[in-house]
């Protein structure tokens, strides 16, 4: 750390003032950004302890998507979902525990859902080569963005180096991630405790243009969105009439939609066009665009115009949502086995 005096005869009193006033500003503006930048995580945390871990994550995750077109989909969910709760700790990924008091998070109800079973895969793969190296939180980061990429969507360097943690956190779990019901105001909320604006909300729901939705999010929409019997009248009357065939009123709650209906399995920028065309499928999802007067709105109409301007910022977003909380340093440990702690 540099420190300034004032007692050099070679400047002025006055000018010496001036500089230590621009040092002090140049000095909180670095830390201001320092704060935002998670330092410790670094895309080259692995460089020398385990140079492969992108072609290792790449091979398990190329060979299981074949069986599984929606794999891109259920990690990137998962990540989103580890991230919100506690921040990026693997602690989703924990199942119940009861010798060590664990209580895993995946009987929350937005997690019920999740499918976490290729982690084990790729866990297994760098514990061959890399024992004890690679956390399951930077798994979870780091195969989002390699799985996106495949499906057609951005790359980003990724940074890494997080720890998992050895606690899971149910009620933070059910507190802390937005349900699609949630309705505007609450799910923009949830974001912005992240540290998470209005920017990286729309962009990060644009990982809607992949995967699927039960029945049971969305149907209420269909059949008697205000209590009064009547649809959601921002949902487009083609894609309503085909969702009641697949999502009938009384029956067929896991039944699976497409999030994406115009480009189901790639990731490009439709999500936005089907928000333009009221053909988003989730509550959470129409109302970035139907809510009057929102912010959203116009960044919604940007990112349909652009591809390359949501790819660019979906990566900026990826990156500000997986340095949410990360443990570094000695805190946490490296799970051997992802599902459970050391
Ligand atoms: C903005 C608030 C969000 C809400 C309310 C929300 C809600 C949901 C819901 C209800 C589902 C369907 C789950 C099911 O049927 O069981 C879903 C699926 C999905 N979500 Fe979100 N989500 C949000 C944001 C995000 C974000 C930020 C990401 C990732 C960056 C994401 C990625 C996904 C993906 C890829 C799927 C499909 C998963 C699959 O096919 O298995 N979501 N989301």
């Amino acid at each position: 750390m540099h420190t300034l005096t004032c007692t050099t005869k070679i400047i002025s009193k006055s000018t010496c003032k001036q500089k230590m006033s621009q040092f002090s500003v140049v000095l909180l503006i670095g830390l201001m950004m320092c704060g935002a930048c998670s330092a410790q995580l670094s895309p080259t945390f692995y460089a020398t302890s385990c140079p492969n871990v992108s072609s290792i994550v790449l091979g398990v995750v190329q060979q299981a998507r074949q069986s599984d077109a929606r794999l891109g989909a259920k990690i990137i969910r998962a990540h989103f979902h580890d991230c919100f709760v506690d921040g990026c700790d693997g602690s989703v990924l924990l199942d119940n525990d009861t010798a060590n008091g664990i209580v895993t998070e995946r009987t929350a109800l937005p997690n019920l859902s999740l499918d976490v079973s290729a982690v084990a895969d790729i866990k297994t793969a760098l514990e061959s080569v890399c024992p004890g190296v690679v956390s399951c939180a930077d798994i979870l980061a780091l195969a989002s963005q390699i799985l996106v990429a495949l499906d057609g969507g951005p790359t980003w360097q990724v940074p890494l180096g997080r720890r998992d943690s050895r606690t899971a956190n149910l009620a933070g779990a059910n507190a802390n991630i937005p349900l699609a019901s949630n309705g505007f105001t609450e799910v923009q909320r949830k974001f912005t405790v992240q540290g998470l604006d209005s920017t990286d909300l729309v962009a990060l729901s644009g990982a809607h243009t992949f995967g699927k939705a039960q029945c049971v999010t969305f149907r209420n929409r269909l059949y008697n969105f205000s209590g009064d019997g009547n649809p959601d009248p921002t949902l487009d009357p083609t894609l309503l009439q085909s969702l009641r065939q697949s999502c009938p009123q009384n029956t067929g709650d896991s039944n699976l939609s497409d999030l994406d209906p115009t480009t189901p399995n790639g990731f490009d920028n439709n999500y936005f066009t089907n928000l333009q065309n009221n053909r988003g499928l989730l509550q959470s999802d129409q109302e970035l665009f139907s809510t009057t007067g929102a912010d959203t709105v116009a960044i919604v109409n940007r990112f349909a115009g652009s591809q390359t301007q949501f790819f660019d910022t979906f990566g900026d977003s990826m990156i500000k949502m997986g340095n949410i909380s990360p443990l570094t340093g000695t805190n946490g440990e490296i799970r051997t086995t992802c599902n459970r702690i050391n």
